[in-house]
């Protein structure tokens, strides 16, 4: 670099007297090439099998914990269904890589490799044994056929790549594309979409520098809330919230694969105890969707003004339970009916179980053989219990909260709700009602997360409003 600059200066002096400008830096690397040939004597690993008898004696904890998930028991698990049927074989074993034709036939069952299906169905008693050793979707089905030099292995899904966009997606893709589709076109799959940048660009936003990264990639939610992996230090080029951040196949969180996560610290306690632990599998949506503002910096955001006004964008969990924005001394908050309350997001015992999952993650008349990973709501669950209804407009409810936004900012008197939280613009009084302003509109769900609380902060930020307009005889 310095050479170049030196001939620079050098070819600028020069061309100085020519007049012709100075070239410019040397522009970005290019494209890397296609993998070359295989050298010479190279083989493909083999599968080697065996229900991880290969690999507990060095990996005993890895091994352990994959044998409680159902991966461990794919192919029993077909016994009563499908265990002659290759198209049904063919996600349920490990290193079925054949082909099955409409009518569940193997295709051009080749000695392509030696996974499950270049055994099945069994003739011999080795085909019998080989399959035996295939059985469910063992290591090599996500680590790759490891051979038999296995015991010196060159680890193929280390901490670094593992969970890179393509590597973690193919990990899952083969067997798990309806949730891959899903997800491509949920908020956590569309992030790249909806912020309209590359990967790059999203790491220069999101990953870079700041504690943003905890709830916006990957890899920092897992640094910052499995305790694993917490001395690992933050990748250049970090992946967008996917299978991997939710789901570790080697725990067995709630039957469900999900990872272990430390409790959330409780942030803050604004009139009302919360804590942000012991949600089931709905605590894996709390871990992020919360509103990230304690006690202390709510009031100094309404006691000086603040340029991000009212919480981050995602106080969902706070909605749902009722907590969590400031309330104006002498009004009622009770939010005693709220689906929080309701048996929707909660367990037999009356826990808080399901909370989020239960309206996010059902079951759909598009995915009625498993939970929705598109994350959206399905209208068909909210008729369950208010039947008749043709949208999440019930009775009309978010239209009151819309309405009643846009008369809190009315009588707030500001046109834009950005203006809120600036001291030059508002005063105290006005940024104490224009917290149930932000609050309302960053939870994103019109007060369908938490009727009562919702409609209860807008009611009483317009009275107080209105109180104080009186007294100044507006
Ligand atoms: C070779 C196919 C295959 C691959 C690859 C695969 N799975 Fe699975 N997965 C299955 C099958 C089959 C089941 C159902 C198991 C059964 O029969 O109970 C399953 C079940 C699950 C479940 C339900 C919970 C449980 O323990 O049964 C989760 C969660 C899951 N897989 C996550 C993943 C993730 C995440 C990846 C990628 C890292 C992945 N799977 C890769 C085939 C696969
Ligand atoms: C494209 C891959 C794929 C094929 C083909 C496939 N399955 Fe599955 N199966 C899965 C995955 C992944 C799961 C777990 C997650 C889910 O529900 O999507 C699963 C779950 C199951 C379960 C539930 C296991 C449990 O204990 O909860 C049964 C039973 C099952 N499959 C039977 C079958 C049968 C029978 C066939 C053939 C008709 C078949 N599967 C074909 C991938 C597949
Ligand atoms: C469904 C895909 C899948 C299967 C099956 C699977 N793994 Fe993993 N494995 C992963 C993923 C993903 C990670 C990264 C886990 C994380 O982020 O916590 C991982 C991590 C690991 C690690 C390093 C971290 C640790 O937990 O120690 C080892 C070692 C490992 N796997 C070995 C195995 C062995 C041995 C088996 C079979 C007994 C196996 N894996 C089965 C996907 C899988
Ligand atoms: C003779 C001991 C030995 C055997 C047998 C063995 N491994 Fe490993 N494996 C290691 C060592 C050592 C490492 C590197 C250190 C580490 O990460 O644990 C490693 C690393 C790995 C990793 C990467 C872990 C990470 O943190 O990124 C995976 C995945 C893995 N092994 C899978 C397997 C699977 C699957 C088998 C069985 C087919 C197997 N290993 C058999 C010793 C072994
Ligand atoms: C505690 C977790 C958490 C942290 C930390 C966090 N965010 Fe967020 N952020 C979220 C969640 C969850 C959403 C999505 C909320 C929604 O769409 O309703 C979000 C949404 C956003 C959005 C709006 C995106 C959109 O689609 O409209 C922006 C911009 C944003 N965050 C920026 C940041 C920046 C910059 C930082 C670091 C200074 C940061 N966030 C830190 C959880 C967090
Ligand atoms: C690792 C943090 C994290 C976890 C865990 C997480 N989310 Fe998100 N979620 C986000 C972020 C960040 C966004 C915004 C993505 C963007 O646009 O940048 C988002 C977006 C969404 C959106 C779309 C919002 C919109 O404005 O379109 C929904 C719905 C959602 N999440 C629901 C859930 C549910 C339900 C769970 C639990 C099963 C969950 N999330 C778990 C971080 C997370
Ligand atoms: C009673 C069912 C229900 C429960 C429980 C629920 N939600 Fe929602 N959520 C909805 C509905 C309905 C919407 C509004 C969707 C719309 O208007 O398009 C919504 C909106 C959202 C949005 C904004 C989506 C967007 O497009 O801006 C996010 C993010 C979200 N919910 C996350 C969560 C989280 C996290 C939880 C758990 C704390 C949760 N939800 C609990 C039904 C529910
Ligand atoms: C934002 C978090 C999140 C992400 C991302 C995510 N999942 Fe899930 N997944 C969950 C939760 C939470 C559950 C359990 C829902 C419940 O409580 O029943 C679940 C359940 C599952 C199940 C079992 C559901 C059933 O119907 O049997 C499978 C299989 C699964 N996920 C696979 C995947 C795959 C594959 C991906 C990647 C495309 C993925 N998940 C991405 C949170 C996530
Ligand atoms: C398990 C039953 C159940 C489900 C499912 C359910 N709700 Fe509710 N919801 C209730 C109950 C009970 C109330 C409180 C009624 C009352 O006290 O007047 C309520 C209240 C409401 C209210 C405010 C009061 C009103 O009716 O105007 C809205 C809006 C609402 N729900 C929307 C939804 C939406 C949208 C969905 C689907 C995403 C949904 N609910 C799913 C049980 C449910």
């Amino acid at each position: 670099m310095k050479t170049l600059r030196v001939c620079c200066a050098l070819l600028f002096a020069i061309s100085f007297a020519f007049m012709v400008g100075c070239e410019g830096e040397e522009g970005p690397q290019g494209p890397e090439g296609p993998q070359g040939p295989e050298g010479p004597g190279f083989t493909e690993n083999t599968w080697m099998g065996n229900n991880g008898d290969n690999c507990i004696g060095c990996h005993s904890e890895a091994t352990e914990q994959w044998m409680e998930t159902g991966h461990h028991e794919a192919t029993a698990s077909l016994a009563d269904f499908g265990s002659d049927d290759a198209y049904c074989l063919s996600c349920h074993t490990t290193g079925f890589d054949g082909t099955v034709d409409d009518e569940h036939n193997l295709v051009d069952n080749g000695a392509t490799s030696d996974g499950y299906d270049d055994y099945w169905p069994p003739e011999t008693a080795e085909d019998s044994t080989r399959i035996a050793m295939l059985e469910g979707v063992q290591c090599e089905a996500c680590h790759g056929p490891m051979g038999s030099t296995y015991t010196d292995h060159k680890p193929e899904v280390s901490f670094a790549t593992r969970m890179e966009d393509g590597e973690y997606l193919a990990l899952c893709d083969p067997c798990h594309h309806n949730q891959l589709d899903e997800w491509a076109m949920s908020g956590h799959g569309g992030a790249l979409e909806t912020h309209e940048m590359t990967i790059e660009e999203y790491n220069d936003e999101f990953n870079a520098f700041s504690n943003c990264w905890t709830c916006h990639t990957s890899e920092g939610y897992i640094m910052t809330n499995d305790p694993d992996y917490a001395g690992m230090g933050r990748p250049e080029v970090a992946s967008l919230i996917g299978c991997v951040t939710c789901h570790d196949p080697h725990n067995d969180g709630y039957d469900m694969q999900l990872r272990t996560i430390a409790d959330q610290e409780v942030l803050y306690n604004v009139n009302y105890e919360a804590t942000f632990s012991g949600y089931g599998t709905a605590q894996t949506c709390a871990q992020c969707h919360h509103a990230r503002r304690d006690v202390d910096n709510v009031e100094d955001q309404i006691a000086e003004g603040y340029e991000h006004f009212g919480p981050h964008p995602s106080p969902q969990m706070d909605m749902f339970l009722g907590t969590g924005s400031y309330e104006i001394d002498g009004y009622d908050y009770a939010d005693g009916r709220s689906h929080a309350h309701q048996s929707v997001t909660r367990d037999f015992e009356g826990n808080t179980q399901q909370a989020c999952v239960a309206c996010h993650m059902q079951y759909t008349t598009t995915s009625p053989e498993h939970q929705n990973h598109e994350f959206a709501p399905d209208v068909a669950l909210c008729q369950t219990c208010h039947p008749g209804a043709q949208d999440f407009d019930v009775d009309g409810f978010q239209t009151t909260i819309e309405t009643k936004l846009a008369t809190l900012l009315d009588e707030i008197g500001v046109d834009d709700s950005h203006d809120l939280g600036d001291p030059e613009i508002t005063t105290v009084e006005q940024r104490m009602a224009g917290y149930a302003y932000a609050f309302v509109d960053n939870d994103g769900s019109k007060g369908v997360h938490n009727p009562y609380y919702a409609e209860a902060l807008l009611d009483n930020a317009i009275a107080f409003m209105q109180a104080q307009n009186n007294l100044a005889g507006k």
